[in-house]
């Protein structure tokens, strides 16, 4: 093996590391989570896989330097999309798209203290962008998984570190729900998450014959761009027109102008639905699950008015097609619904059945 080879070393301890981030669906919980409120998401099969392997020429004396860059560096791979980058190791630049991405994670990694590698990273995945099932979130926690030299990090602290690459990279002002509930999921189970504590709460998710399903509203949403920042731009301003640290301690809000007054009876509610849904779990009431589906939808659509014609679309089909319940899922403005399907009644086609996956995780190393 050559100087450079073994400098090209990938994750400090072995040549290739293959992790797995899944998509996530939010039961319920919808804009609660950067209002400090409550949500009940769970990790999904589908999602992304990076492959980090050693990456020979990522020196100055390789390729790396051959496209016009002086030290080590990183090569990153979007199979799905035919696309390549390359930055250096030690300084990424900022980029767009997906690159975002990666060079974020690099870089918020490094902050940290994490100790990288110049390394390949093949990116696959089967969630679809932009539909609302997190695939940034299923990106940056396999990113780093893949990328870090010890396998049992703080969960929260890396969820808190892909928020930022989110936050400062990307440029949309999300919250913790995805990171949260993509990395510190459990298998068969929802995640109560409180997000003023970061107390995190393994919920089982028994159907009982009842499925849940999610389709794509053919909306897709871009975070960084849509009414997402402005919608949390309304939330801070609804805080100081309270005076109150979060909107978790709101109260009554005639005492606001709308549309803030309907932004904060949207968070308060929600959190109150997220509760409820917890008792229909624990109770097994499916119907009642389904009820505060529906709620959940009109509270997101008049309240906060995060639905679009596709979105309104897709509800009322699944509704016809004898969902019990329905609503938009994950940040809106597009995206996917998820429906709850009683059971005897088949869900419609192009629909995908979603049930309680693991977390975050490497699959293999070596
Ligand atoms: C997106 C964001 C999350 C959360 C949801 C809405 O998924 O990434 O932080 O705010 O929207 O609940």
């Amino acid at each position: 093996m050559s100087a450079s080879r073994t400098s090209a070393r990938c994750s400090g301890v072995a040549e290739r590391v293959v992790a797995r981030g899944p998509g996530r669906v939010n039961l319920i919980g919808e804009h609660t989570d950067y209002n400090h409120g409550l949500a009940l998401p769970f990790a999904i099969d589908r999602g992304v896989t990076v492959r980090a392997e050693p990456y020979e020429h990522a020196t100055s004396t390789g390729a790396g330097a051959a496209e016009g860059h002086e030290g080590a560096t990183i090569e990153a791979i979007a199979a799905d999309l035919g696309e390549r980058d390359v930055f250096p190791l030690d300084a990424p630049e900022r980029a767009g798209g997906w690159r975002a991405f990666v060079r974020g994670t690099v870089a918020e990694l490094q902050a940290a203290g994490h100790t990288l590698h110049p390394c390949r990273l093949t990116i696959e995945g089967d969630l679809p962008h932009g539909a609302g099932l997190s695939s940034s979130a299923a990106l940056e926690a396999a990113l780093c998984l893949a990328l870090v030299e010890e396998e049992d990090v703080d969960r929260v602290e890396l969820a808190r570190l892909c928020s930022r690459v989110e936050n400062d990279w990307v440029g949309a002002q999300t919250g913790l729900l995805d990171q949260l509930a993509v990395l510190c999921a459990s298998e068969g189970h929802a995640l109560r998450i409180d997000f003023r504590t970061l107390d995190l709460q393994p919920v089982p998710l028994e159907l009982g014959g009842w499925q849940l399903v999610t389709i794509d509203s053919g909306a897709s949403h871009e975070h960084a761009a849509g009414g997402y920042n402005e919608r949390r731009a309304e939330c801070a301003a609804a805080c100081e027109a309270l005076d109150i640290a979060s909107l978790r301690d709101a109260g009554a809000v005639d005492r606001l102008p709308e549309p803030l007054g309907r932004r904060v009876r949207h968070v308060t509610t929600e959190n109150a639905r997220v509760e409820a849904m917890m008792h229909a779990l624990a109770s097994g009431d499916l119907s009642a699950a389904a009820t505060l589906l529906d709620a959940s939808h009109a509270s997101l659509r008049d309240d906060y008015e995060a639905s679009v014609p596709e979105v309104e679309a897709t509800v009322g089909a699944l509704k016809r097609a004898g969902a019990a319940g329905a609503r938009m899922v994950g940040g809106g403005f597009g995206g996917s619904v998820l429906a709850l399907f009683p059971p005897a009644v088949a869900p419609p086609p192009g629909a995908l059945a979603v049930a309680p996956g693991p977390p975050a995780r490497r699959l293999r190393a070596g």
